[in-house]
């Protein structure tokens, strides 16, 4: 039968070695050539003027809302069906969190559900491009203009996904990619922003390194966020590979979809014509009316069958307690900064239609032949050849 199959894994390989290996005999960790190179790649593989790499995606997303000028108590939208530090970034830049449901097919940031929840207080609106499928961004962007708010978009799991031909991430104001170790491409810990604005670039350069514009001087309140040249050193020869690692998830993908087309159990997540999906997940919608199992049922059962699935997000952000509870600054800031109730106990139709019932099927750049061919099997087989240990 063979062992499990993996959902994800890095692929590392030569010149990742090699870079790691010349940092490491230089003895130079910050601010050096590698992360200045990677900035210039991913910024140019993006199609924006300026790419600033931190530590990590939330920084990015943190730092991004900071340098847009988010003060404290400002609202910012966020799709109910994201992983959490979307939401957590917002208040650690003090800003208040506002939930708006997401399409009920793309499983993105809902223009349609946004306006509603537009107040006096709202500066920014922060779609995200999940599982790789953009958010419908030029109805967000029309209603940012309407509204005069920024658009940051979280593209930390759509590295080279394009909407309408542009790459994601050179859409709105600004965009933030995250390189933890298991999306598209890595730099074990990452993050990126990316933007055509100079001024925003360079008051996200203060703000990632102590706010320091010189050695001798702390300009503003910034942070340590800096991306290590050891990150940086995997960034650079991560990017050149991007192209060929996105087309054989591509290839992996569709050929998931085509093949379990008829398993009536299982829907592959809808794709809109005019995107390019990044395919950092291959999702697929569990029927659970079709078969009787919830999505974390079948989730643990394909894991004991041999094949490792993702399964998130099980629950709606508002439901979270970290927002529910307000529990911020080990007080109720920022909420107790705003002036409306936020009390989050809210129910949305469509995120509560799909949490828990996304799945992602194994679609990583190192799989097999012969490993995607027992994906599909197992899938097709599934459930009626395997105990299901309830
Ligand atoms: C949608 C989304 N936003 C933000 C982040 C945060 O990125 P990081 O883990 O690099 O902080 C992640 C995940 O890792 C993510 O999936």
């Amino acid at each position: 039968m063979g062992g499990k199959i993996s959902v994800a894994e890095p692929i590392l390989g030569e010149k990742e070695r090699e870079n790691i290996e010349q940092v490491l005999e230089s003895g130079r960790f910050l601010q050096g050539p590698f992360v200045a190179s990677f900035e210039e790649a991913w910024a140019d593989y993006v199609g924006t003027d300026h790419a600033v790499a931190m530590n990590s995606g939330t920084a990015a997303i943190q730092l991004t809302l900071n340098a847009l000028g988010l003060e404290p108590g400002d609202e910012v939208v966020v799709p109910s069906l994201t992983f959490g530090s979307t939401a957590t970034a917002v208040v650690h830049q003090g800003g208040v969190p506002v939930f708006a449901d997401i399409e009920r097919d793309i499983y993105t940031l809902d223009p349609a559900d946004v306006e509603r929840h537009i107040s006096d207080r709202t500066r920014a609106l922060l779609p995200v491009h999940l599982y790789g499928h953009p958010a419908e961004m030029d109805d967000l962007l029309e209603l940012a203009e309407e509204y005069d708010l920024a658009v940051v978009e979280d593209a930390a799991q759509a590295h080279g996904a394009r909407y309408r031909g542009d790459v994601v991430g050179s859409i709105g104001d600004a965009g933030c990619f995250s390189f933890y170790a298991t999306k598209n491409i890595t730099t074990g810990e990452g993050g990126v922003v990316t933007t055509d604005d100079a001024e925003l670039a360079e008051r996200l350069r203060l703000l990632r390194s102590h706010g320091m514009k010189s050695r001798d001087e702390h300009e503003m309140l910034g942070y340590n966020y800096r991306m290590s040249e050891l990150n940086g050193a995997l960034g650079v020869a991560q990017v050149e590979r991007l192209p060929e690692l996105n087309a054989r998830r591509t290839r992996i993908s569709e050929r998931l979809r085509d093949e379990l087309a008829d398993v009536e159990w299982l829907r592959p997540a809808t794709i809109r014509e005019y995107v390019d999906h990044a395919y950092f997940w291959a999702p697929f919608e569990v029927q659970t009316d079709e078969i009787d199992m919830s999505g974390k049922e079948v989730w643990r059962e394909l894991r004991a069958a041999g094949v490792e699935t993702r399964h998130r997000y099980t629950k709606p952000l508002y439901e979270q307690p970290v927002f529910r509870e307000h529990r911020g600054f080990n007080s109720e800031f920022p909420w107790s900064e705003n002036e409306h109730e936020h009390e989050y106990d809210q129910s949305l139709p469509a995120v509560e239609a799909v949490a828990g019932n996304v799945i992602g099927l194994p679609n990583h750049p190192n799989l097999t032949d012969d490993e995607i061919d027992r994906v599909v099997e197992t899938v097709r087989n599934f459930p009626e050849d395997y105990a299901v240990g309830r």
